[in-house]
Parts: structure tokens; sequence; C-alpha cells
């Protein structure tokens, strides 16, 4: 059909006759004439003007029996809005089925609990909102490709299956491969090293996953992160990178996503100042600091739980904020403890203000084999199953780090959102494996 048109480009359309095809999102009658709001994907819908001047008399009648979600094939001739500039509208001239919905669709116009909309994600991915959550995050992922990308990173694919643990062994989903355990990747780090040993720069983007048994607003136990790793590296140079690529992400999404973010109530304003970079970096030490005068009791050599980073957060303001140097019985076994003052981890956190938590967690690796050989068994770790781990330190070792940016925290910051669970496709939590 040479004269279908996507909603999206319909303002390039005025004046043409037309054919969108779609889904009936909403409708209504008013005296004579029936609007029907179609949509098709994209961030916009299309109010279709039925009257029984313009359209046929089959399409006249067929539309005053239509049901929400039906399928449909709508001709006419397209018009700019007479009052609002950027909003075009059908004059309809003929109406297809191609099927029409049962009457008792699930998700209506009314409010839904999460629960019911959860147990319908199939369906509620359909809604302008979904919608454009879909778009940033689909955007999001083209900015983090495209930076790395433009940097001389090299893609690596990291295995989903693996016989170790990265990040501690409490979160470990297992599974029987043949006669033998394994476990689904927590983290594509340690082989992100190898890549940083083989090409230099690497970057590692996939799924992840943690048996968290928590119920949090900002825990998946399937989660995607974006993991770059680098040789010849500093704690230094990781907070910048970590700060280009997150002021990169803002910039990108404001600059192509105005459109969803107005849709989704974003303040956009607030993303712009994170675009602007410049992100304050503190110690762990200064942080128990600055909590405990600001009248949150805090021991040193905790970690920062979700109440604490909102705490922080809020005490920098409308920018993200690293904390570095970590005590390092917090942190896991690779880490390179500071040569200066071996109780602290090199580690770096950055902390989204307003209570959307840890978006980065990274840090330097340990490259002395003996050394690194002793944290393994004093985390308990099977040093067999690091035996390749082992090896980079052995060959060639350098100074080397890096971060992960966890994708659908990111997303729900970009956005706005409450929860993570509207920031991918199909969320895996705690209670959630269906659909
Ligand atoms: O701080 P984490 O555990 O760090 C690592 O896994 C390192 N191996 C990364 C590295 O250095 N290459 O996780 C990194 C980020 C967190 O800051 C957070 O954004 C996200 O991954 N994340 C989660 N997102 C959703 N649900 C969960 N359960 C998450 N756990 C971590
Ligand atoms: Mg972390």
């Amino acid at each position: 059909m040479a004269d279908v048109v996507r909603i999206s480009d319909i303002g390039n359309h005025v004046g043409k006759v037309t054919t969108v095809r779609g889904w009936l999102y909403n409708h209504r009658s008013s005296g004579k004439i029936r609007f029907l709001e179609m949509r098709d994907g994209s961030p916009q819908t299309l109010q279709c003007v039925v009257s029984a001047n313009d359209a046929d008399a089959e399409s006249f009648a067929v539309s005053a029996e239509l049901t929400q979600e039906s399928s449909l094939i709508v001709k006419g001739l397209v018009k700019a809005h007479p009052k609002k500039p950027g909003v075009f509208e059908m004059d309809v001239h003929n109406v297809q089925v191609v099927q029409k919905a049962e009457i008792n669709y699930p998700i209506s116009h009314k409010e839904h609990g999460p629960e019911h909309l959860m147990q319908n994600r199939h369906l509620w991915l359909r809604t302008p909102r979904q919608v454009a959550i879909a778009r940033v995050r689909a955007g999001i992922v083209k900015s983090i490709r495209d930076f790395f990308d433009s940097r001389d990173f090299v893609l690596m694919d990291a295995p989903i299956l693996t016989p170790s643990a990265c990040e501690g062994t409490s979160t470990l989903f297992e599974t029987d491969y043949f006669d033998e355990k394994a476990y689904l990747t927590q983290s594509g780090q340690l082989y992100g090293e190898v890549g940083a040993m083989a090409f230099g720069k690497t970057y590692v983007f996939g799924p992840t996953f943690r048996a968290e048994k928590s119920k949090t607003r900002k825990h998946l136990t399937e989660f995607w992160m974006v993991e770059p790793e680098i040789a010849f590296w500093s704690l230094e140079e990781n907070m910048t990178l970590g700060e280009q690529l997150v002021s990169t992400i803002m910039r990108e999404a404001i600059q192509r996503h105005r459109g969803e973010l107005t849709t989704l109530g974003r303040d956009i304003s607030a993303l712009e100042k994170i675009a602007e970079g410049n992100f304050p970096r503190v110690h762990y030490n200064d942080c128990v600091d600055m909590l405990n005068k600001n009248g949150h009791e805090f021991k040193w050599g905790d970690d920062f739980g979700a109440p604490e980073e909102t705490k922080i957060g809020n005490l920098f303001g409308d920018k993200p904020v690293w904390i570095h140097h970590f005590p390092k019985e917090i942190k896991s076994f690779y880490f390179k403890l500071d040569k200066e003052d071996p109780r602290y981890a090199l580690g770096c956190d950055l902390i989204a203000p307003h209570g959307w938590g840890e978006m980065i967690g990274g840090g330097i690796r340990e490259e002395d084999h003996d050394t690194l050989k002793n944290a393994l068994v004093h985390h308990k770790l099977n040093i067999a199953d690091y035996q390749w781990y082992l090896d980079l330190r052995r060959y060639g070792s350098v100074p080397h780090g890096g971060f992960g940016l966890g994708l659908e925290r990111t997303v729900s910051w970009v956005c706005g959102l409450e929860h993570v669970r509207e920031t991918i496709a199909f969320p895996r939590m705690l209670n959630y494996l269906r659909p």
C-alpha cells in the first residue's frame, strides 16, 4: 500500500488522502460524528473523524460498533488541527476492520492497580505511556552503543552461563549444566577484563541476573548492564568516563525524546542540569561525616542503603554524586586497595539525585597475582574456577578498571518513574515470572 503512513509522519501528508494502519485506542461519538483515536506505535495518536458526509455508508455504520483495540485500516484526508499547532486529524473516507476486538479488553481508560497491569503486561505495553518509555529505553541503548563505539571500545559479548561468581555468592541463580553447576551471570566484568587485555578498551552490554529476594523500586532479578573495561586506567579517569557517559545519555534523550518525556510528565530542566556534567566527587569518609552532621546517624564501615542514597542525593541537590574509596569489607574480592591506606578499596559509585539510587558501580581491579589469589581465598571462592582470571595477572598485567551502568535504573531516572518494573518489556522480580 503505497499511501500508508506512520502517525509520526502524518504532518508531512496534510491535504493528501492517506492510509493509517493500527489499533483503536479510544473512541466516542458526538451527535452524528464518531471520533476514532488510532494508535500505531508512534509517539502520538491520531484523531480520525468519521461523518456521514465524508465516509462511505458501510464505514460510517461499522464505526459505531467498534471496540477498544480493534485493528483497523483507516483511509482519509489529513488536516492540520484548526487550533493546536503540530496536531493533525483525519477526515475518514473508509474504515476497514481487520479484527474486531473482544469487548472485554483488560486495560480500559479507567485507573488500574499495578497488580492488574503487571498481569496484563503483554497488553499494558500498548498504552502511550509504555510506548514512550520503550522508545526512551531504545534511545538510551543507542546512545550507549554510539558513545563507546565512537571512542574505539570493542564490543564483547560475555557469556550468560558461568561457573563463577562476580558479585558475591548470595544472589546467584543456579542451573544444572549437564553434570555440573552453572550460574546465570551477575556481571560481565571478569570477562570484560579479558577483553581489556585483548583490545585495550572494551565494553560488555547484556542481561545480568541477581537472585534478589527484596522487593524494592530499584531491583530486578534480570537487568541489563553496560560495562566498559579499560587497560592502563585510574580511578579518576573512571569517574570522568562515567560522567561523560551519563551526561551524553541525558543530552541525547532530551534531543531525541522531548515528545516522549513530555508524555511522561518529566521535568526536562532537571535532565538539562545533569547533561552539563561536573558531578561532585566525595570520599566515603566525607560522606559518612556529612550524613552524621545532617541528622542521619551512620556508622563508618557500613554500606549505604536506599535511605542513605536518598539523603546523600538530597545533600548534593540536582547533580548525581560520585562516592569513592569504600571500606574494603563492603566491596567484592576483585577491588584493588588504596596503596596509601589499604583499608579502602578503589571503588566509585554514582548516586543519582532524588532517590533514583545507585546508577553506576565500578572501580580499579587488583592487578597483582598473589594479592588477588589471597583475596579469592579470603572470600572462600574456588580458585580453580578463577584460574583464567588469575592468568591475566601472570601475562602482562596492567592497572585497569571500569564500571557497570544499570540500564533499567537509568531509564527510570531519565523518564522519572516510580519503579523499575516499567523500564523493561517483561520485568523479572521476586513475584513476577509471567507473562
Ligand atoms: O554495583 P554493581 O553490583 O557492580 C557490578 O556488577 C560490577 N561488576 C560492575 C563493573 O564494575 N563492571 O552493579 C552495577 C549497576 C548498579 O549500579 C545498578 O545500576 C545496576 O547495576 N544494578 C541493578 N539494577 C537493577 N536491579 C538490580 N538488582 C541491580 N543490581 C545492580
Ligand atoms: Mg553496587
